[in-house]
């Protein structure tokens, strides 16, 4: 009996869209040609995860989601409570209860030019099975490359253009790597989608939340966490020295949560994580 009620939880879950008003099959071909988001990358997004059918951070994401808005000055056509309602109808009409939730403004469907045209954004959403973090990938660690931090000098913004991000990546994987590490001129920056810590003799540094990194909903949650272990923070620039001769690295992201570094380039960490693994387990406690 009970693997029936499993088995038809599993069938009935579908990952869906919803693209200008309307819920979309997942492959629905919805974005027209002139779409501005398509021609030009011009748009934002968020990434916000379910846990067990709930919707964790939102209404952090959604506020950032508008700072970027109005960074680019653009207006997005729903109000907070609006996009509230389309995710959680579409959380429902998909059935997945472990979900990612991708949310993209783009500046609307118009003639090709440059400046901005007048006329309405183009909200769309995807909702898909959330990628499984495996115990163990927890327990050893990921590897990561250093990289040249390549992209513009607006990355607190989250724009929707990531080819720098996508380059980084791709270098992070075709080295084994499931990350890469950037920094600019020495100075640690952050992940290609990530937000990297660093704990050396018991203190936790991070990069500031300046315009060069994209200030983490996940990194705030962390430094929230630390502060209430009583564990100190330092929001500074650090160098590659720095986080070479770091005790403990780790990387900070909606998709890997609080995730170990175990190698930088060929570089091992083999200490103990102490102060890695009580965040780790903090922050797992949000989540139930
Ligand atoms: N990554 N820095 C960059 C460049 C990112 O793309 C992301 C998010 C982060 C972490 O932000 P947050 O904790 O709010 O997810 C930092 C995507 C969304 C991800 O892989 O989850």
């Amino acid at each position: 009996m009970k693997r029936l009620i499993l088995y038809e939880e599993v069938s009935l879950m579908k990952e869906i869209g919803f693209y200008q008003d309307r819920f979309v099959d997942i492959n629905e071909k919805v974005v027209p040609i002139q779409e501005r988001g398509h021609q030009f990358g011009d748009g934002i997004y968020e990434v916000i995860r379910v846990y067990n059918g709930e919707l964790f951070t939102f209404d952090e994401h959604i506020d950032r989601l508008q700072m970027s808005a109005e960074a680019i000055d653009l207006e997005i056509p729903y109000s907070h409570e609006k996009i509230h309602s389309i995710v959680t109808e579409g959380l429902e009409l998909s059935g997945i209860k472990e979900a990612e939730v991708y949310i993209q403004i783009t500046r609307g469907i118009f003639n090709r030019q440059h400046h901005y045209p007048d006329g309405p954004a183009v909200f769309s959403m995807t909702i898909r099975h959330a990628r499984k973090i495996e115990a163990t990938a927890r327990d050893k660690g990921i590897d990561t490359v250093v990289l040249d931090d390549e992209r513009w000098l607006n990355c607190y913004i989250k724009s929707i253009n990531l080819l720098p991000n996508v380059m980084a990546k791709q270098a992070a994987v075709k080295a084994g790597c499931t990350e890469a590490i950037l920094h600019r001129d020495g100075i640690v920056t952050e992940g290609s989608s990530s937000n990297v810590f660093i704990v050396k003799k018991g203190i936790l540094y991070t990069h500031p939340a300046t315009k060069r990194i994209l200030n983490g909903i996940t990194r705030q949650k962390v430094i929230e966490l630390a502060n209430q272990q009583g564990i100190y923070v330092e929001e500074i620039q650090f160098d590659l020295h720095m986080l070479l001769e770091a005790d403990e690295v780790f990387m900070t992201s909606t998709s890997m949560e609080v995730m170990p570094v175990k190698k930088i380039d060929n570089i091992e960490f083999t200490g103990e994580r102490e102060i890695t693994n009580k965040l780790i387990s903090e922050f797992q406690k949000l989540l139930s």
